[in-house]
C-alpha cells in the first residue's frame, strides 16, 4: 500500500467529502497520510483529524507565509499540539522567498525557532523551501545536530543540492511536478536520488500529478508520482510503493 506523506485534507476544498475521502482512503490503496499544519487552525484541525481516523496522522507548524504573524505564544502552542497523540513531526515549516508574504528575516527567525522546537521533541520536521534553497541549507547546516532530521517537501531545488539535503538527514519529496512534460529538474532529482533517500506525496489539494492536472488532488493520485519515479529508474511500481512506505515509516516513528 502507498503513502501520502503530505496532504492538507483540512483544506476547505475538502469540505464537502472529506468523511467519504477519508473512508475510500484503503480501497484506494492508500495505507496512511501526514496532514501538516500551515499555521495553528490548520494544526489544530490536523490533530483533530488524526485523532479521529486512524490512517491520518499530523504534524504542527507555521509555515513561512503565516511567519509575519508568530510570537513566543505561538510556539508554546505549537509545543502544546505536538504533545498530542498521532503528531508525528514539526511542519510545515522554512522558506518562501517566490511570494514573500513574510519579511525574509523574520521567516529565518521562526523557521529556526521551530526547528529548535522540533530537536526539543526530538520529532523530524517537514520543510517547505521555495526559491530560498541556500538559506534553507545553511540554516540547517548550523542547527545540525544528532536530533536534526527530516522531510524536503515537493522537493524543487536540483539533484546536486539533494546531496546536501540528504548529508543532513533529510528524505526528498516528490510530489505531482514530476509528472509533468517540462519538469526536467525533479526528473533529474527521481533518476539520480536512490530510492533509499525517497518519499512520495500529493500536497493535495494541490499540484495535482499529469493526467489530472487543473482539478482538485486527492492522496490517491499519489499513484502517479510512484509510477513515474519506476519508469525513470526502470524499476517496478512495487518496489517504489514499497520502498517509500518504509522509509516513511522510518523517518515518521511510524509502525
Ligand atoms: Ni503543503
Amino acid at each position: 500500500m502507498l503513502v501520502d506523506s503530505h496532504a492538507h485534507l483540512d483544506d476547505k476544498r475538502f469540505d464537502n467529502d472529506r468523511e467519504d475521502l477519508i473512508k475510500n482512503l484503503r480501497e484506494n490503496n492508500i495505507e496512511f497520510i501526514i496532514n501538516p499544519g500551515a499555521d495553528l487552525k490548520t494544526s489544530r484541525k490536523a490533530v483533530k483529524l488524526a485523532k479521529e481516523n486512524e490512517n491520518i496522522y499530523a504534524a504542527v507548524g507555521v509555515h513561512p507565509h503565516d511567519a509575519g504573524d508568530m510570537d513566543e505564544n505561538t510556539i508554546a502552542e505549537l509545543k502544546k499540539l505536538a504533545k498530542e497523540e498521532k503528531v508525528v513531526a514539526i511542519g510545515e515549516i522554512g522558506l518562501d522567498y517566490y511570494y514573500d508574504n513574510s519579511p525574509r528575516e523574520i521567516q529565518k527567525k521562526w523557521f529556526k525557532e521551530q526547528i529548535k522546537l522540533a530537536k526539543e521533541l526530538d520529532l523530524p520536521i517537514i520543510i517547505h523551501d521555495r526559491d530560498a534553497h541556500e538559506d534553507t541549507y545553511n540554516i540547517l547546516k548550523e542547527e545540525n545536530d544528532e536530533k536534526l532530521r527530516g522531510i524536503m517537501h515537493c522537493y524543487q531545488s536540483s539533484l546536486e543540492m539533494s546531496k546536501q539535503f540528504i548529508e543532513l538527514g533529510f528524505f526528498i519529496s516528490l510530489a505531482g511536478p514530476v509528472t509533468f512534460k517540462n519538469a526536467k529538474t525533479p526528473k533529474e532529482v527521481a533518476s539520480g536520488v536512490s530510492l533509499d533517500n525517497l518519499l512520495i506525496e500529493t500536497d493535495s489539494p494541490y499540484l495535482t500529478p499529469h493526467p489530472y492536472r487543473g482539478k482538485r488532488n486527492e492522496p490517491k493520485h499519489v499513484k502517479h508520482v510512484a509510477q513515474m519515479i519506476a519508469d525513470l529508474k526502470g524499476i517496478s511500481i512495487e518496489e517504489v510503493i514499497q520502498k517509500t512506505n518504509q522509509n516513511a515509516k522510518k523517518i515518521f516513528g511510524i509502525k
